[in-house]
Formats: C-alpha cells, sequence, structure tokens
C-alpha cells in the first residue's frame, strides 16, 4: 500500500473544502454581528457545515482504521512530527464543531435558530457561553496554526524531498 484509500481521499479534500467554508461564514457571522444585520439562516448553515465536518472525521477515523494507511516517508523525526501534527489535527476536528454546539447550546443563539428570530441573537456572548466561545475562537487559531504546518511539510516533501508525497492524497492510483 503506497496511497490513502480512495476513501479517504475523498473525505481527506472535502473536509478542507467544508472548513474553508465554515471558516468565512463563521467570520462573516462575527462581523455581522459587531456591524448588525445578521440573520439566523447564516448560523444555521455555519452550524450545519461545521456539523458535517464532525461527521466526516467520525466516518474517516472509521474508514483509516478498516483501510490502514501507507507507511511513513520521510526520515523518522519528521516522520514523528508529522504524525503528532495529524493526530492534533484530528483532535481539533472534533474539539472545534464540538465548541461551536456547545456555544449554540449555551447562548441564545440555538433559541434564534429554531424560531428564526434574529432579535433572539446575542449581541455579545457573556456568563456561560463566554466559555465556549472563547474556545471556538481559540481553536480556530489553532487549527490555522496546524494546517499551515502541515501543508508546509507537505510542499517540503513534494518540491524539496520531490518524493511525490501529495500523489498518497491523490485519487489517481499508482498501480
Ligand atoms: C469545524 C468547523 C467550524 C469552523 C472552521 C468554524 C469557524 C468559526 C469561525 C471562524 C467563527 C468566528 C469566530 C470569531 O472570530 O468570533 C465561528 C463562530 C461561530 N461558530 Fe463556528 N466553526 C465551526 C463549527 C461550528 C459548529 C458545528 C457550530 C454549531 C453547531 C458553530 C457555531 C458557531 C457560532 C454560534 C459562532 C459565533 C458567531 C458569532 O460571532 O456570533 N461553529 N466559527
Ligand atoms: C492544501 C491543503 C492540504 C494539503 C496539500 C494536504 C496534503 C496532505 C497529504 C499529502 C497527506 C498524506 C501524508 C502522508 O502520506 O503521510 C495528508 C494527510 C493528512 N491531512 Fe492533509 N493536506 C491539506 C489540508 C488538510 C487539512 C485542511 C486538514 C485538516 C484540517 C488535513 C488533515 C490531514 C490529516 C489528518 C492527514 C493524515 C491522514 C491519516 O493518516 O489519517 N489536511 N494531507
Amino acid at each position: 500500500m503506497n496511497q490513502y484509500s480512495k476513501r479517504m481521499v475523498i473525505v481527506h479534500w472535502l473536509t478542507l473544502a467544508l472548513l474553508v467554508i465554515a471558516y468565512f461564514l463563521g467570520d462573516s457571522l462575527d462581523e455581522a454581528r459587531h456591524e448588525g444585520g445578521v440573520t439566523t439562516l447564516a448560523y444555521l448553515v455555519h452550524s450545519l457545515v461545521g456539523a458535517a465536518v464532525l461527521l466526516l472525521v467520525a466516518l474517516r477515523l472509521n474508514f483509516r482504521r478498516v483501510d490502514g494507511t501507507p507507511p511513513p516517508l520521510g526520515d523518522a523525526l519528521m516522520d514523528r512530527v508529522a504524525i503528532g501534527v495529524h493526530y492534533l489535527l484530528y483532535v481539533v476536528l472534533v474539539m472545534l464543531p464540538v465548541s461551536g454546539v456547545a456555544l449554540v447550546l449555551s447562548s441564545g443563539v440555538g433559541k434564534a435558530v429554531l424560531s428564526g428570530d434574529a432579535s433572539l441573537l446575542p449581541a455579545k456572548y457573556t456568563g456561560v457561553s463566554s466559555l465556549p466561545h472563547n474556545v471556538h475562537e481559540l481553536l480556530v487559531s489553532v487549527l490555522m496554526l496546524l494546517v499551515a504546518l502541515h501543508v508546509l511539510g507537505a510542499l517540503k516533501h513534494q518540491f524539496l524531498m520531490k518524493d511525490g508525497l501529495i500523489a498518497r492524497m491523490s485519487l489517481k492510483r499508482n498501480s
């Protein structure tokens, strides 16, 4: 085995696409909340996209267990770092949506979305909801940092080591 299974590849790239959408939707929610004009539909869509990320991670961990992974490619130390980054990515991919759900449940967002009444949306996250809000924001930054490290590693393999690493996460089969 020198490539990830097709379903692992599909879920990897689909997760990236959903994260980009969730990120920009989340950012625009924050902006709209401060400047006015925010809609409950935007909260619903952001929450659903985030929940889809959580569902995909659960599927992915199952596919990973069943299909296995190709053996490491580089040197022992950097392979360990890469495996550590992958592990942390999975942790954040679970914790980020979970903190989002906690935020919805602990603030007025859940009620506002269910009733479609934007006037119930909180102007500020105070009291119990401030914790999940801070955690959600912090995890977004941690995710961005980990993804940056991960992409830098992939680019190093691809263009400096020239070992064709990215083909391992491609639908095009080597053999
Ligand atoms: C992994 C997927 C997710 C990503 C990448 C993501 C990203 C973001 C970002 C960038 C923000 C803006 C943070 C800020 O600067 O204030 C945000 C806010 C928020 N997210 Fe998420 N999120 C995800 C999942 C979820 C889920 C699953 C839910 C709920 C079920 C959720 C609910 C919220 C809420 C309620 C806010 C606050 C918006 C506001 O400022 O009023 N998120 N998210
Ligand atoms: C342009 C962006 C990205 C590129 C070029 C990329 C590339 C790759 C490549 C080539 C691999 C296979 C590594 C190997 O063979 O050892 C991989 C694995 C992985 N990627 Fe990405 N990736 C990107 C974005 C992301 C994002 C956004 C996430 C999640 C937030 C992510 C999470 C993972 C994880 C967890 C693995 C390990 C798979 C496993 O063994 O379970 N990647 N990525």
